[in-house]
């Protein structure tokens, strides 16, 4: 074939190649190692070398010019390729509104919100863990050994032994966020860690699935003067109430020493709760003084800092300040139930604009 047919017929398959896909295969077609037009090369070893030059300069010409050629076209392809994405994804933005929405914010996010918000204006950052935890953050790390009974009572959902015998777990608190916090920021430390949490159990008062906030403060001096008083803080802001009185009952936790249990002042009346007002109480929340094991667990020095730390379960606190009797409602998702019991979108809580 002589190199003007070749040419002709190579720009005219450039021409017609409908996308990149089908450019690269022209450009392979022609100039790959096996291409039409490298395989013109293997002639020049047996030419004169006039002939030679010659036809080595054409042939370089033609190379040239292919694949210019192919730059243009696939430029133009590109080109096209984008602007038919850009009609295709156009929005409509003169399209009317459709009016008051029918979803509601959950009762677990809006309240979610709100204890950011509280513990935000406090000074405390947000921290995070994963929900798939080994034996180590969820366990050991806290002061639980394998053989500590405290285990048997976590229900926990444990994934298949891995061939070196250990077992990953859905969290069962999120108290492994303490862990991986002191892991890895230098005290002082101020966060809170509300996530979802496992346990298989489940009755009108427990979900196998639910959501916890952990609190964790970590200082030189920090001390139960301070745990009450934040939680005392929270408990007024959270409830909205000018005054709530607390009760603080020695328990026990392995993470804690010492553990105390937290009970605020309530009233029922026709099987309603109010905070903040008669003589019954109500347990809303774990906390203590960080064990000194846990901070070593940890890498810190329990003889240079020390700190207190808390676990509430964001669901219940949710049903007590709504007014919500059965937990297992949150995660049914039964519209009729977020209709009557979620937020509207734009009630967003804030300290400043009020909480709800
Ligand atoms: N991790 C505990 C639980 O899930 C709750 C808890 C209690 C957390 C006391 C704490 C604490 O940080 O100090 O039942």
């Amino acid at each position: 074939m002589s190199l003007e047919t070749l040419e002709r017929e190579t720009l005219a398959q450039v021409d017609a190649a409908a996308d990149e896909a089908a450019l690269e295969a022209v450009r392979v077609a022609a100039l790959g190692k096996k291409g039409t037009i490298s395989e013109q090369m293997k002639g020049l070893g047996a030419m004169s070398p006039d002939e030679r030059k010659n036809f080595g300069a054409a042939l370089n010409l033609l190379k040239d010019k292919v694949t210019e050629a192919i730059a243009t076209r696939k430029a133009s392809l590109a080109d096209k390729a984008l602007n038919e994405r850009l009609a295709r994804e156009t929005v409509d933005v003169t399209l009317p509104v459709r009016g008051e929405g029918r979803g509601t914010i959950h009762p677990v996010n809006q309240v979610w919100e709100e204890i950011v918000q509280i513990f935000g204006d406090l000074g405390f950052a947000v921290a995070e863990g994963p929900h798939i935890e080994d034996d180590f953050h969820n366990f050991d790390a806290l002061n639980m050994p394998p053989e500590h009974p405290a285990r048997q009572e976590h229900d926990t959902f444990y994934f298949n032994e891995k061939p070196d015998g250990s077992r990953l777990v859905l969290r069962t608190h999120t108290s492994p966020v303490q862990i991986r916090t002191m892991k890895t920021q230098a005290p002082p430390i101020r966060i809170i860690a509300p996530g979802r949490t496992f346990r298989s159990d489940s009755d009108m008062t427990h979900t196998p699935m639910f959501n916890q906030v952990e609190g964790l403060v970590i200082d030189e001096t920090t001390h139960m003067g301070h745990l009450k008083w934040v939680l005392h803080e929270f408990c007024k802001a959270f409830f909205e109430v000018n005054e709530v009185r607390m009760r603080f009952r020695a328990s026990h936790f392995p993470f804690t020493e010492p553990s105390m249990e937290v009970d605020i002042q309530c009233s029922w009346k026709d099987g309603q709760v109010k905070i903040g007002e008669g003589d019954s109480w109500l347990e809303i929340l774990g906390s203590g003084m960080v064990h000194p094991n846990v901070m070593k667990a940890s890498g810190l020095d329990p003889a240079k800092v020390q700190g207190f730390a808390f676990g509430m379960g964001i669901d219940r606190v949710a049903m007590l300040k709504y007014g919500i009797p059965d937990l297992r409602a949150f995660f049914d998702s039964d519209l009729r139930w977020l209709r009557h019991y979620g937020f509207r979108s734009l009630n967003v809580p804030t300290l400043a604009g009020g909480l709800s």
